[in-house]
């Protein structure tokens, strides 16, 4: 199958240019000017007219949580659903993350997200792997999985009891990439504090999901950063710190590259376009549906967020999707904000949010729009000239964007299973017309073209080179 896309304003993290894209089954053949109507483009099997719209690469999406377990239930989308959804909103790639349950191995958590992805997803993925214990033999099962293309772990300050490792389990797992070149990410919360604070105001009758955002201070934020940060650097390795949230942290992570620190970090839309506001104490347990961690801050952290995309102290933007119900699952923790499942419904709606609010926002050029949700994101988790670029030899994921088209965002129009919506009538400027995924149309003008099973897991490098 030869496809050519006409007339579109092909836009790269390095530029933008008016150019033709010709693909060749599964992979971008050419991009250039006039190649419609050349001989190159004889004979195609399908055109589609980009003219008046942009044709980016398909973007990738870092940190989502399909079918995570979370507070005695489950994240809501399947690699199925959650998948088409990301694909509707214009994202190709998914990089999601396995988990390792306490007392088991490595092996069999990934094995477990292996089982839920393969057979299941639309669109291309690969993993993370969660490590919640870390000794000799976790250790030794991360040099196999960089060997087989999972080559980042992720280590929790945060969640005591769940997913926490203390320093000296940190500062191991982050000797072990030394040597074999993964990536250690980072949920830098001071978890301990939190749940002493947490505690106290649970203990003061402060139930409602308000006082989530409350307990989690900012400076519990900036504090763990900075120490997972300087124990990077002792370790002489490179650090990606997650969803991050507030001004301490950004302060933190900017300090730290001034330095010459290898720190890396993404941020996410719930930071950038909501606030502690959205979950404040007169909306009750409604609160609840924005109760994620790190929590959303208060509005005078975002600016410095925007700022941080802006110099490149934050490099990516992720969603850190992690649906659950309002009924029947956030309301687990009615009396209690403590037992409410931590995470949020998005990734749907980073690419459309990061273009309403970055580029017509006026915060973001276009190609700064594309290297944040797609590029960069390649280049650092191992899929760079493969994923994130309209490029010749690039896999043909790309999106023909309608810069100008205006959308509502809303729960009863949203393709991910999830009862609500974070960003319920907000009203959006630019959406996908047409995603494809390797070659295929998945979604044509609003309709489901794509297939279950048509995802492929992605063998990554490590990242080294471009992190150093
Ligand atoms: O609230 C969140 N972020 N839930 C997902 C798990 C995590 O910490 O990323
Ligand atoms: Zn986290
Ligand atoms: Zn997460």
């Amino acid at each position: 199958m030869r496809t050519i896309i006409k007339g579109g304003t092909v836009v790269n993290a390095d530029g933008s240019t008016v150019a033709d894209v010709l693909i060749d089954g599964e992979t971008i053949a050419a991009v250039g000017r006039g190649l419609a109507g050349s001989a190159l483009a004889e004979g195609v099997d399908r055109v589609i007219d980009a003219s008046g719209k942009l044709v980016i690469p398909g973007a990738i999406d870092v940190h989502t949580h399909m079918e995570l377990p979370f507070g005695g239930t489950f994240a809501k989308d399947t690699f199925e659903t959650g998948t088409r959804a990301a694909a509707f909103g214009g994202t190709t790639t998914i990089i999601d993350f396995a988990v390792q349950s306490r007392g088991k191995s490595l092996r069999e958590g990934l094995d477990a997200w292996h089982a839920k992805a393969e057979g299941n997803a639309t669109i291309d993925y690969g993993f993370h792997m969660i490590m919640s214990d870390v000794n000799d033999d976790t250790l030794a099962e991360m040099d196999t999985l960089v060997a087989e293309g999972v080559t980042d772990f992720k280590l929790f300050t945060a969640y005591p009891g769940v997913f926490y490792s203390d320093d000296g389990a940190i500062y191991r797992a982050m000797q072990r990439t030394a040597r074999n070149g993964g990536l250690i990410m980072m949920h830098a919360e001071n978890g301990m504090a939190i749940d002493v604070v947490a505690a106290d105001e649970v203990a003061a009758g402060h139930t409602d999901p308000y006082y989530h955002g409350i307990a989690r201070y900012p400076s519990f934020e900036g504090e763990a950063t900075n120490r997972v940060i300087r124990l990077a650097e002792a370790a002489g390795v490179p650090v990606y710190i997650v969803h991050l949230s507030a001004r301490d942290a950004m302060d933190e992570v900017r300090a730290a590259r001034d330095r010459g620190a290898m720190a890396f970090a993404e941020t996410c839309p719930q930071y950038l376009f909501l606030s502690l506001d959205d979950m404040g104490i007169e909306h009750g347990f409604d609160g609840a549906k924005f109760i994620c961690s790190p929590p959303l801050r208060t509005k005078d952290h975002a600016p410095e967020l925007w700022k941080g995309l802006v110099t490149d102290d934050l490099q990516v933007v992720s969603t850190d999707h992690c649906p659950f119900d309002f009924h029947g699952q956030k309301d687990l923790g009615v009396g209690d904000f403590r037992k409410v499942p931590n995470g949020l419904p998005g990734v749907e709606d980073r690419v459309d949010l990061m273009h309403d609010g970055g580029v017509v926002g006026g915060h973001l050029t276009p190609e700064r729009w594309v290297e944040i949700i797609a590029t960069a994101p390649a280049r650092m988790f191992g899929l760079a000239g493969r994923k994130g670029v309209v490029a010749a030899g690039a896999d043909a994921d790309l999106v023909i964007y309608d810069p100008a088209r205006r959308h509502t965002i809303s729960a009863r129009t949203h393709h991910m299973n999830v009862d609500y919506s974070c960003y319920e009538g907000r009203s959006v400027i630019g959406g996908s017309d047409v995603v494809l995924s390797r070659g295929r149309v998945v979604v044509d003008q609003g309709e489901w073209r794509g297939e279950k099973g048509w995802g492929r897991f992605l063998k990554r490098q490590t990242a080294r080179e471009y992190l150093r």
